[in-house]
């Protein structure tokens, strides 16, 4: 299968919606170790922004601080009301049915198993809702840690690194789920990758972290679908290539 046919299909531009994330001068340190430093970043909703930075170098740690699990030391930010985070492993609660580990605490809900059905539907899982975590593979795992950021109806999706531990076709496919979730719904994306590939596959911009700072924030210009074979798409991972580089 050539990387044009797997892509997800062409939809029309949208123009950016409000700021869902408005960082200024976002410190972090953990005693003397200064992790984040005077950080300024905008993300709007709509918008598909990639993350990329040596290890060790904030990402996590700035992600964890804009879903409001970690608090910055300095610094203002501003984060859309409606956020859901999606970590490289989902993260189930064996003991609980899949319906239940998407809706978690609101299962009480009247309307929860139907959303639940919904959520599970759009990734693909609608057969599952009363499957155990444990019968599931990693693929179809890391689809219901996306559709428990569905039901949250986000405006803000964080994703850090949630498909580095699949196999490589698997990741295709929830790849492709992810920027046809994103084309329907339109949340805000900041998605942590190390892989550069996939970084300019999938977002609109491409942001490198060092040292806690922004390195460079490279706009992806080219239309979806795009060819991972092209000139235009390697002259921007080369771009992205040589910032990291420099970052480490
Ligand atoms: N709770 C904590 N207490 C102390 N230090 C921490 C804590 N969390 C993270 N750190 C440190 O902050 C730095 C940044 O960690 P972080 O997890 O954000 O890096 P990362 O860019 O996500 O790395 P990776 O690519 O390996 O996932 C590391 O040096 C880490 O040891
Ligand atoms: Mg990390």
């Amino acid at each position: 299968m050539s990387s044009l046919e797997r892509l997800p299909r062409q939809r029309p531009a949208h123009p950016p919606g409000e700021p869902v994330v408005q960082l200024h001068g976002l410190s972090k340190n953990y005693g003397a170790q200064q992790v984040l430093a005077a950080l300024d970043f905008t993300l709007h909703k709509g918008e598909f922004v990639a993350l990329v930075g040596p290890s060790g170098t904030g990402k996590t740690t700035l992600l964890r601080i804009i879903a409001g699990l970690e608090r910055a030391s300095h610094g203002q930010a501003q984060i859309a009301a409606q956020s859901a985070v999606v970590f490289q492993d989902p993260r189930l609660i064996l003991a609980q049915r899949v319906w239940k580990n998407v809706v978690l605490q609101a299962w009480r809900q009247p309307d929860a198993r139907q959303r639940a059905e919904r959520a599970l539907a759009e990734v693909g899982l609608g057969s599952k809702a009363d499957a155990w975590p444990a019968s599931l593979s990693g693929g179809e795992a890391q689809r219901v840690g996306i559709a428990r950021a569905l039901y949250r109806e986000p405006d803000l999706l964080l994703l850090d690194e949630p498909f580095s531990a699949l196999d490589a076709f698997t990741r295709r496919k929830v790849q492709d789920l992810v920027v046809d979730l994103w084309q329907q719904h339109r949340p805000g994306v900041l998605l942590v990758t190390h892989d550069i590939e996939e970084a300019v596959l999938l977002a609109d911009r491409v942001l490198v972290l060092g040292a806690g700072e922004v390195r460079a924030d490279i706009p992806v210009a080219l239309p979806r679908t795009r060819d991972t074979t092209s000139r235009e798409f390697n002259v921007i991972k080369r771009q992205v290539l040589e910032h990291l580089g420099r970052a480490q």
